[in-house]
């Protein structure tokens, strides 16, 4: 049941810093440095062996996705594409036998996925499943595969489901990186440690709800809003904006923070809310200066800030701090407050949080 929450999106929120632990527990062991995932390591010879990684999912999971690419190549240094198994699947895509193809689904049911993995199979690919429901179609149908350890996923909102799609796609790519040298001991040990404190990071980040909150009721009768990042963290922004649209009907859009200028930033005036992730990290520098190119065109700005920010602080109109992380794992904890943010302002807004219109859990049609 909802244990005490108004809804199964908000339980599901809260339940992160567990499933998060519950999806690496056993896997991650840091005392001896090693990451332990039988689908993985009974088929290493075929992930080191792979020229590249194609990844197929839709939504929330494709989001999950998009992250990976970003920590494959990163870490791992091997090419990976990300697709929509609706368009993969009807395209006439260039599979080869030695690639390794990834599906990601929470329910493990969606059709256009199930039809990408049959697609990719015929080709002779081998395929590995991520999903959350055990004995789903798709953790069947695939040749090998690591389970989410999510738990049951009652709101049609995928939030649970999200963070710990990109913790087993961390764990592999480590794993990877270390079995291909792409990563250097002390890093590798590095990431081991930062990974164990996730989930008490995500817990910190669930602390800001209330002021949360109150920047929801500033920003709930906006009819637009933009989302931004950079990094691991655009596909981040693309998933704060699916979240909003989905269950409060307010259409938003996420955009590599650097893309503004090449057309949105024409929407900005000062009725529009654009929530910019700008951990300090990476691109800091570079997405600070979008901010100011948002300020000077009135634009109303919410950061998703590193605890103790200055520089974002001055420019925005609203900051949300998370904790700190290294680089690859700051999707984990910068997708919290936007979860957040969406859930309480579809609650204001008086929407069905956990069954928004038009939309089913799971889509098993195409
Ligand atoms: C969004 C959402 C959907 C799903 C998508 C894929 O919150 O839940 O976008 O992510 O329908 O579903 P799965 O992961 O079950 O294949």
């Amino acid at each position: 049941e909802k244990n005490g929450f108004d809804h199964f999106m908000l339980k599901e929120i809260y339940e992160q810093p567990s499933a998060i632990t519950d999806t690496y527990r056993g896997r991650l062991l840091v005392d001896d440095g090693i990451i332990r995932m039988a689908g993985v390591d009974d088929n290493l010879e075929r992930f080191l062996n792979a020229k590249r990684i194609v990844i197929v999912a839709c939504g929330t999971s494709w989001h999950a996705g998009l992250v990976a690419e970003y920590v494959f190549e990163d870490l791992a240094r091997i090419p990976v594409e990300v697709e929509y198994a609706s368009e993969f699947r009807y395209r006439n895509p260039i599979i080869n036998s030695d690639d390794v193809v990834i599906a990601i689904s929470q329910s493990g049911e969606t059709a256009d996925t199930m039809a990408a993995i049959k697609l990719a199979k015929e080709k002779g690919a081998f395929v590995f499943g991520v999903c959350n429901v055990v004995g789903s179609s798709i953790s069947r149908e695939t040749n090998a595969g690591a389970y989410t350890h999510a738990g049951p996923e009652i709101g049609v909102a995928s939030t649970k489901a999200f963070t710990t799609q990109i913790t087993v796609l961390t764990l592999i790519a480590l794993k990877l990186a270390k079995a291909k040298g792409s990563i250097s001991n002390s890093d590798f040990h590095m990431h081991l440690r930062e990974l164990e404190t996730i989930p008490q990071k995500v817990e910190e980040s669930l602390k800001s709800n209330e002021h949360i909150q109150k920047v929801a009721f500033k920003y709930k009768d906006a009819r637009n809003c933009l989302y931004l990042g950079r990094g691991f963290n655009f596909p981040v922004a693309l998933e704060g904006a699916l979240k909003l649209k989905e269950i409060s009907y307010i259409h938003a859009e996420g955009y590599p923070a650097a893309e503004m200028k090449h057309g949105p930033i024409a929407l900005i005036d000062e009725e529009m809310p654009v929530v910019v992730i700008a951990t300090r990290k990476g691109h800091y520098e570079k997405v600070v200066s979008n901010i100011q190119e948002i300020k000077s065109r009135q634009g109303k700005i919410i950061g998703i800030v590193t605890e103790g920010d200055t520089s974002v602080r001055e420019l925005a109109d609203y900051v949300i701090e998370v904790p700190d992380t290294i680089e690859a794992l700051t999707p984990l904890i910068t997708t919290i407050p936007l979860q957040l943010l969406s859930y309480h302002i579809a609650v204001m807004l008086g929407k069905n949080v956990d069954q928004p219109r038009n939309l089913a859990k799971s889509v098993t049609v195409e």
